[in-house]
């Protein structure tokens, strides 16, 4: 079985952070959000990846690389415009072949062993696969309706929900998928919709099985989501890790890990928090569920529950920073000079919330 992780997309819901770079390179306990979904498929034993990539195509090849770091063979396929999940798979025809393949929305966390659902494909020789979570809003997602424990119907984002089962983005197809794919028309959103595609299968009268999530599953498209898949890794994943020498000055209390050539002074840290290499902390607080990336510089600042990216610094702010997602090479400074005013250089659909 080959994977096919899609890494693509707009990511209009994460701008501007996804003007520069991709949602899926969007560190959870500063590790990107596709890492977790191309290891996911190596414990699986897949092999053979594609990952289709958009615009941040070159970005998404260097940090990702050819595969040698798990030992499998990655190949790039490149969707032009994000035409939709059904388009990706079509764009994906010559990599997939006739081979039964395993569809991973690459903005998207699971904590599940995957191995049954693949061994359950498998053994009942289905077409198609896929995986339902309960969700607490079924309107926004793609939703299954059942008569007597049978799938009946499957409906994208419906108004009046027939059930709180939604598909999450894991799905196994076999080659039977892409004639349907290729009769496929876009719908009213101009999508090409995978939903479409599975229900088109099935009325065709192709075998469909699922299976539910029994462990966790995050859809990381927005940054409430992004900073619950934080906490949760943090939660599950971290283990004390400190590796430099620190002074009385510095006070830590729970699971905190802390990378190389950091330089920490004067500072409550409060795990589970974990933080890069080379970033220099003084005179701060930095709270539970906080992920700060490498050589960040955080003076006379708190931070709590918030995601900050590469080489930003935060300096001299009075109120403490929480939930925020901020991204690389940012600058926030306070300084007491006159006229005390606020001073902004921000890049378009921020937001910003002074909590005055
Ligand atoms: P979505 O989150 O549904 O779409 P998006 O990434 O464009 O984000 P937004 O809604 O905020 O604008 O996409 C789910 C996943 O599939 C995500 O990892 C991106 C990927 N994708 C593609 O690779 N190609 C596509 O054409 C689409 C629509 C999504």
């Amino acid at each position: 079985m080959k994977g096919l992780i899609l890494s693509g997309g707009k990511g209009t819901r994460l701008r501007p952070l996804t003007y520069t770079s991709s949602k899926q390179l969007i560190p959870i306990a500063n590790k990107p959000i596709l890492f977790y979904g191309i290891e996911q498929l190596v414990f699986c034993g897949i092999k053979d990846i594609g990952i289709v990539v958009g615009d941040s195509k070159d970005e998404i090849k260097r940090i990702v690389g050819d595969g040698q770091k798990w030992n499998i063979n990655i190949t790039y396929i490149h969707q032009k415009e994000p035409l939709g999940i059904a388009h990706a798979i079509k764009v994906s025809r010559d990599f997939l072949d006739d081979d039964d393949f395993l569809l991973y929305l690459g903005d998207n966390l699971l904590n599940d062993d995957l191995r049954s659902f693949i061994d359950d494909f498998n053994e009942k020789e289905l077409d198609e696969k896929i995986l339902l979570t309960e969700v607490k809003h079924p309107e926004m997602f793609g939703v299954v309706e059942f008569k007597d424990k049978k799938i009946v119907r499957l409906i994208e984002k419906p108004k009046n929900p027939p059930s709180n089962l939604a598909l999450c983005g894991i799905y196994i197809f076999n080659k039977n998928i892409h004639p349907i794919i290729d009769e496929l028309k876009p719908s009213h959103r101009g999508e090409y919709e995978i939903t479409e595609a599975i229900q088109n299968l099935f009325d065709k009268g192709y075998k469909l099985g699922y299976s539910l999530v029994k462990g966790w599953w995050k859809d990381t498209g927005k940054l409430e989501d992004l900073l619950a898949a934080n906490r949760i890794v943090l939660d599950r994943n971290l283990k004390l890790n400190i590796k430099l020498d620190l002074d009385d000055t510095v006070s830590i209390e729970g699971r905190v890990e802390i990378g190389e050539d950091c330089k920490i002074h004067n500072t409550v840290i409060r795990g589970p928090v974990i933080i890069g290499n080379s970033v220099e902390i003084d005179n701060a607080y930095i709270g539970p569920y906080s992920s700060i990336a490498d050589n960040c510089v955080i003076i006379h600042s708190e931070i709590e529950n918030s995601i900050i990216l590469n080489n930003t610094t935060i300096g001299s702010i009075k109120k403490r920073i929480q939930n925020s997602l901020i991204g690389k090479n940012a600058t926030i400074i306070s300084h007491n000079e006159k006229p005390n005013a606020h001073s902004f250089m921000i890049g378009d659909n921020s937001i910003i919330n002074l909590g005055e």
